[in-house]
């Protein structure tokens, strides 16, 4: 049954949007200077970055890398969401990360040579800066602030990843469900006055398996259970995380 967004479902939605029109609308200088990885350039850094890029758009649904092929390019999301997924010998797929604007991959490939570590998809429609081998290259290696900016970055990737391990080893399904969805809220998500987190465009039940290393029959009992247990309410797209479980969860 279609219902109504609440004034803050309205609000995240509208903000979505207005900075995915901003980034594809203004692809300049200083949407760059936005850009996390590019925040402590100068001007000229800046510059040098711009004329050397390029920018296109995929639809939802392309592979913009694969998984074993050689690297020739470094991406730069400036509106959109992919995944980075690897693939069982079976086809099965397993979700290694999400990014969204502003984040970055294929530098991998770039820095040590090897086959891509993961294939990328588009989730919705898609727009790059991309960086071709050399050029990518060419900057890193005369800019100590993006090359210290990487490695923060790869940093992060790895405590990620260790989490990742760790719940797989650890956590049962309903737990990992929990906290896949409890970390893209703080990710993305809007907290309201009553201490709920709010997901507008809550991710399918196969990617949160995908995502968790389980099924999607799994997932969608489990989201079932946690409703009837009044942990979560799913309305349509837009999944509000209950205090009581952020509570349990001992976050936030
Ligand atoms: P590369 O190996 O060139 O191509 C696939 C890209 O996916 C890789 O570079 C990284 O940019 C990205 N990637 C691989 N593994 C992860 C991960 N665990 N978290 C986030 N991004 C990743």
């Amino acid at each position: 049954m279609h219902k109504e967004l609440t004034p803050v479902q309205r609000k995240i939605a509208l903000e979505n949007l207005l900075e995915q029109w901003r980034m594809i609308r203004d692809p300049s200088k200083e949407a760059l200077r936005a850009v996390p990885l590019f925040a402590g350039l100068d001007d000229q850094e800046l510059e040098s970055i711009y004329a050397i890029a390029r920018k296109r758009t995929y639809p939802k649904g392309s592979f913009i890398l694969l998984e074993g092929d050689p690297g020739d390019a470094f991406y730069l999301i400036l509106a959109g969401e992919v995944k980075v997924v690897t693939q069982g010998a079976d086809g099965r797929e397993f979700i290694l990360a999400v990014q969204r604007a502003g984040d970055f991959f294929g530098e991998m490939s770039l820095f040590d040579g090897q086959p891509r570590s993961a294939s990328v998809v588009t989730n919705e429609d898609a727009t790059f800066l991309i960086l071709y081998k050399q050029d990518f290259l060419d900057q890193v290696k005369h800019s100590p602030a993006i090359l210290f900016k990487f490695l923060i970055t790869l940093c992060q990737r790895f405590r990620e990843s260790d989490k990742k391990l760790r719940d797989l080893a650890l956590l049962d399904v309903p737990h990992r469900v929990c906290k896949a969805l409890v970390t893209l809220g703080e990710r993305v998500g809007m907290a309201s006055d009553e201490g709920d987190l709010i997901i507008a465009k809550r991710p399918t039940h196969q990617d949160v398996a995908n995502g968790i290393g389980s099924s999607r029959e799994t997932v969608t009992r489990v989201f079932n259970d946690l409703e009837k247990q009044g942990y979560i309410s799913l309305l349509g797209r837009t999944v509000v995380i209950r205090k009581a479980l952020l509570d349990r969860l001992g976050r936030l």
